[in-house]
């Protein structure tokens, strides 16, 4: 099946190349740039086998990444680690271990009852789909985003750590941009980061539609994430891009494992080499508040269990009723505080 944010699901074969090539993968519904609507993904719900997710985390390996802001952000007590796979992937230690890669991509800040603490996980990062995010609790970081190329003047927190590039650019109701208008703009990103030191993340990309769909993906001939990244690495000569993110809507562990890992019909992301950042995922709008915490409770150990994966933020909004991990006021609902309280490898 073919869940979008909050768009009805689509039927899909039991193969993605089979579904791309009979125009099974579609965009469910329409969307208007920055409103969060036309996200698709595509899934082989069949697929046979898949990995263990890893061999979990070994900090020694991982060299330092840059220092933090310094101006409270990141949390008090906190080290930073670095990466996972690479350097500058990682997120911030809980005492001196592995990176902590639990995050939420949400317009309202997170309260305090989400920052890590002795009897609780927590959250140990956050965004907004902005360069700028204010009033979330001492503790838990923001990271920055350039959304589009509308966005590319900035200005970025002078604490940043890492940047994360455009959102969903491959499709036509996000930012909008073809691997080549990407990668003519991302110099401008590198520049944001380059008077702080700190890595860029790629623009965040997930499946936009079908061959037979040319309404949702910013360029119709490119209907899958995989070849929109590799065209815009190609254009993109001597860029920084230090990570890679991606989207997933998906409502099962073994697709969201295909996804990022390869499957027989999933190409995987770990192709590119370096460390992934999930920055969406949750089932779709049409899934029960139950079924979105099954799926979280799945996905968050293998997240935490993946050496490629450096972080990962599940997606909190209004446009996904069921998935809303806080209330208006950053207060935890009952899905949030299990996503607060499930194991991280780095504590
Ligand atoms: C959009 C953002 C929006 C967010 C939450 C994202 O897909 O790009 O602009 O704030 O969804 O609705």
């Amino acid at each position: 099946m073919l869940p979008s944010k909050k768009c009805p699901l689509v039927g899909l074969g039991s193969g993605v190349a089979s579904a791309i090539a009979s125009g099974a993968i579609a965009v469910a519904c329409g969307g208007s740039a920055g409103d969060g609507a036309d996200d698709a993904n595509a899934a082989d719900a069949s697929a046979s086998s898949f990995g263990d997710g890893g061999g979990g985390n070994d900090s020694s390996a991982r060299p330092d990444g840059p220092t933090g802001g310094g101006d409270g952000d990141t949390g008090a007590g906190m080290t930073h680690e670095g990466g996972v796979a690479a350097a500058d992937s990682g997120a911030l230690s809980g005492d001196g271990g592995p990176p902590c890669k639990r995050g939420i991509a949400t317009n309202t800040p997170p309260s305090s009852a989400f920052v890590p603490a002795a009897t609780v996980p927590g959250v140990s990062w956050w965004y907004n789909w902005s360069n700028r995010g204010t009033g979330a609790a001492l503790g838990i970081e923001f990271v920055p985003m350039i959304w589009g190329s509308a966005s590319l003047g900035g200005p970025i927190p002078s604490s940043s750590r890492y940047l994360l590039g455009f959102n969903e650019p491959n499709f036509k109701g996000q930012s909008n941009l073809t691997p080549q208008q990407a990668a003519a703009d991302w110099p401008q990103v590198e520049a944001l980061a380059k008077p702080l030191a700190i890595p860029l993340v790629s623009p965040a990309v997930n499946f936009c539609g079908s061959s037979t769909n040319t309404s949702g993906c910013s360029d119709p001939s490119v209907t899958d994430p995989y070849t929109w990244l590799k065209d815009f690495l190609a254009a993109c000569t001597g860029c920084q891009v230090d990570s890679i993110a991606v989207h997933w809507y998906n409502c099962d562990l073994p697709s969201l494992q295909g996804y990022i890992d390869g499957s027989s019909s999933l190409e995987g992301f770990v192709q590119f080499g370096k460390p992934i950042w999930l920055t969406e995922f949750a089932c779709s709008g049409s899934s029960t508040v139950a079924q979105q915490q099954a799926y979280m409770q799945a996905a968050v150990p293998y997240l935490e269990g993946n050496p490629h994966v450096a972080r990962y933020s599940w997606f909190s909004s209004s446009n996904i009723a069921t998935a809303q991990l806080m209330d208006a006021t950053g207060q935890p609902t009952a899905l949030g505080t299990v996503y607060a309280g499930l194991s991280e490898s780095c504590r």
